[in-house]
């Protein structure tokens, strides 16, 4: 019995674990876009067979529509025909499984406007923080509706070219104006922006697409300064920086005694040697230069020091020198001693 019951709860898993491994419904999804005023449909996903779309004027019901058609993954683009121009539809497309089962698709909206509607950016303006845009919106065939249009607004966005569309940074909502200001931005770093038309928050038509530069800026601060002195020369190192903002790479090293400016190097990889120093103490400053921006300077003490063996070489020429000359005095002193007594005896000599 208890054997059984044991069974029973095993089967019972397997059957929740299978029904949690249900296969998911198949992946479908769809574009729809307004070109020389027709309406296309775009199956994106691959699964092919049977779809169905219904389409409507904006609360109309009555107006509905319905398309079945074969669905092959080669072609994946379909024209829907005789819709109103300026008028806003509503759309949906099915999946039809082998059994008639409906699947509801995704799509970027459920609502477009019939409207070939053309955004030109006609302006834009840039610093190293921020990129402004100005666009104008013109329409062939509903031109004098746009500005009336209740619920037509812009998304503006800008990501970072080298990176993914989810990195968008200060996605703003236009309501009527033509302009936008995305601030935040790191300097010269060329940006993806984007401005999305909406109707009621549905996209409308593809996004207009702009890159841009921003502008150069300061360099980020220098670090691992390392100086090292040795005799009456100073070498001097760092790590090269990884936010330039800037087209160029130069490292300047600058030497101070007080506040003189004694000597100034520039490199391009930050490797420094200033030789024929004094022995003294002095102030060494490193940046680096992106073409337009100086880095805040990095600055650091550094004293010179007479190297043990120079210290030692000195001391023996000057035990030397002074070995010598004394040498030489005591040698003269004697000699002259000398010449004073044979003076003497001569004059002696000649006395008696
Ligand atoms: C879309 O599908 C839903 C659910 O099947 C339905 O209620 C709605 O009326 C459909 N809309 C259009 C525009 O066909
Ligand atoms: C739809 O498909 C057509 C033909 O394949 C293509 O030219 C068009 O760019 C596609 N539109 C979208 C919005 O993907
Ligand atoms: C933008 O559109 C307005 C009217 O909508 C027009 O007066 C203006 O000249 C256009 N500007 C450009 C640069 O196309
Ligand atoms: C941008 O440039 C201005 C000078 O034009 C400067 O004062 C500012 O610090 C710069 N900003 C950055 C982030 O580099
Ligand atoms: C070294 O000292 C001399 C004499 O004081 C001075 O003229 C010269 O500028 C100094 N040089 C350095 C590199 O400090």
């Amino acid at each position: 019995m208890a054997a059984l019951c044991g069974l029973n709860i095993l089967l019972l898993w397997a059957g929740i674990i299978s029904l949690a491994k249900s296969p998911p419904s198949p992946l479908c999804s769809y574009t729809v876009t307004v070109t020389n005023s027709e309406f296309q449909l775009n199956i994106t996903s691959s699964t092919a067979g049977k779809y169905n779309m219904d389409i409507n004027e904006e609360g109309q019901p009555e107006t509905m529509k319905s398309y079945n058609f074969e669905h092959l993954p080669q072609t994946s683009s379909y024209e829907i025909p005789h819709l109103k121009l300026c008028a806003v539809y509503e759309h949906n497309v099915t999946f039809l499984d082998s059994n008639d089962e409906k699947t509801p698709c995704d799509s970027g909206g459920d609502k477009i406007l019939m409207n070939t509607m053309d955004l030109k950016i006609i302006n834009t303006k840039m610093t190293n923080t921020s990129i402004d845009l100005s666009w104008n919106t013109t329409s062939q065939n509903c031109q004098d509706d746009l500005p009336n249009l209740q619920g037509l607004s812009y998304d503006c966005s800008c990501f970072p070219s080298d990176q993914k569309h989810s990195n968008e940074v200060n996605k703003h909502k236009q309501a009527n104006g033509e302009t936008c200001h995305v601030a935040g931005l790191e300097p010269y770093t060329s940006y993806t922006c984007e401005i999305q038309p909406t109707y009621h928050n549905k996209k409308v038509r593809q996004p207009t697409v702009v890159q841009q530069r921003t502008e150069i800026g300061i360099p980020g601060d220098i670090t691992g300064v390392m100086a090292v002195s040795e005799h009456n020369v100073i070498r001097v190192t760092c790590t090269r920086t990884n936010r330039l903002n800037g087209p160029e790479e130069q490292y300047i090293a600058r030497l101070y005694d007080a506040s003189v400016r004694l000597k100034e190097l520039k490199a391009n990889n930050c490797e420094f040697e200033f030789k024929d120093l004094n022995y003294s103490s002095y102030r060494l400053e490193v940046t680096v230069f992106n073409g337009k921006f100086e880095s805040k300077p990095k600055t650091q003490d550094v004293v010179t020091h007479q190297s043990f063996k120079g210290v030692f070489i000195m001391v023996f020429f000057a035990i030397f020198t002074i070995t010598l000359a004394v040498a030489v005095y005591v040698t003269k002193c004697r000699k002259s001693r000398n010449d004073v007594n044979e003076n003497v005896i001569l004059e002696s000599t000649a006395g008696s």
